[in-house]
């Protein structure tokens, strides 16, 4: 790995990964305060979509958010430019979506289309570096299908065209979020590039990371679904890999502590009614694990009054006991 430019800015081995409708302003920000140094990404901005809105909490940034990547999906060089131009101002480093399966958004030539499609895949890579003075990165998958990996020449390429930082996560496009990640077959891309990789898929914990380390090679780890209902996932990883001390995950009650912060921050920045509605994905993973999850939650689902979502939630914090993390 030689490229100090990606080097002085990642400090840390593990980022947040981009999650559609999760990653928000929020979510960031909460993992921030776990994690000081971590990359974080915002969820995938569309470059259609910026190139007709320019305000949107979706930019939305702290000053303590440094280091953090924008993504950006399309297919159009010349949208994603302007794309870029205007994330130059809030960005540290600019990230193209080259991995996302979704049917919509294959259908349209963006996402994981780009993976079968390699020369327009570098089209954009110069088109955004034009745009702007930040580092440009990608992720991608191993492949459109187990017959297509072209995860190697295609990290090559997209290196060739100026990518000087790789995520990639470790299913095909086929397989969208089935079987599991094989982190073996990163290493292949890790010997194969000179810009910094991050592995990415199924890491959930302590131990997970350190395998998906060991068996990939890569520079670090990319989390996403592991940071559902703990926040505080990536900080604890880099905690065990800068002293080696294994962190034991939130308690309940913390958890629960966090699920309030969660809500409050998620009303301020949308508003009582959408705020409330919004938080609504996140309780089973805040509750995973407690008595009757499934019967609580299907009521916390469906309710609308604030006041009853917290009496609800402080009925369950009865488990006093906690590590302390919330507390950080
Ligand atoms: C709800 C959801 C939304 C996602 N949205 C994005 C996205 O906007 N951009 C992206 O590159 N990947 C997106 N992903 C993929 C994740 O970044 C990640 O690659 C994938 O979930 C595997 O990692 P994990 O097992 O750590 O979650 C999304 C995944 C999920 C579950």
């Amino acid at each position: 790995m030689q490229n100090n430019r990606v080097l002085n800015l990642i400090k840390s081995k593990v980022s947040l990964a981009p999650m559609a409708g999760i990653t928000d302003y929020v979510l960031r920000s909460m993992v921030r305060k776990y994690s000081p140094n971590c990359l974080l990404t915002t969820e995938m901005i569309s470059s259609e979509f910026l190139a007709q809105v320019k305000e949107t909490e979706i930019i939305k940034r702290d000053e303590n958010h440094s280091p953090i990547s924008y993504q950006i999906s399309g297919h159009k060089p010349h949208l994603m430019n302007s794309a870029a131009k205007f994330l130059n101002n809030y960005a540290d480093m600019i990230d193209i979506n080259m991995g996302c399966p979704v049917n919509k958004v294959v259908k349209g030539q963006d996402g994981c289309a780009l993976m079968r499609n390699p020369s327009l895949a570098a089209e954009l890579v110069k088109a955004v570096k034009d745009g702007t003075d930040k580092p440009v990165s990608v992720k991608f998958r191993l492949g459109y299908t187990f017959d297509e990996m072209n995860y190697v020449e295609f990290g090559q390429k997209m290196q060739e065209a100026g990518a000087e930082f790789i995520t990639i996560h470790g299913r095909t496009r086929s397989q969208f979020y089935s079987g599991s990640a094989d982190w073996k077959l990163i290493k292949e891309l890790k010997r194969n590039v000179d810009v910094p990789v991050f592995a990415n898929g199924d890491i959930t914990s302590i131990d997970t990371a350190i395998q998906c380390l060991e068996e990939s090679e890569a520079d670090g780890v990319a989390i996403g679904r592991g940071i559902l209902g703990d926040p505080t996932l990536i900080y604890r990883i880099e905690h065990y890999l800068a002293v080696g001390e294994k962190l034991e995950p939130p308690t309940l009650s913390e958890k629960i502590e966090m699920l309030k912060c969660h809500l409050d921050e998620e009303i301020s920045l949308r508003g009582i009614n959408i705020g409330i509605k919004f938080v609504r994905k996140f309780y089973p993973y805040y509750i995973a694990g407690i008595k009757n999850a499934a019967k609580i939650r299907s009521v916390l689902v469906v309710e609308e009054n604030y006041d009853k979502i917290i009496e609800i939630l402080n009925s369950l914090n009865e488990n006093k006991k906690n590590t302390g993390l919330a507390l950080l």
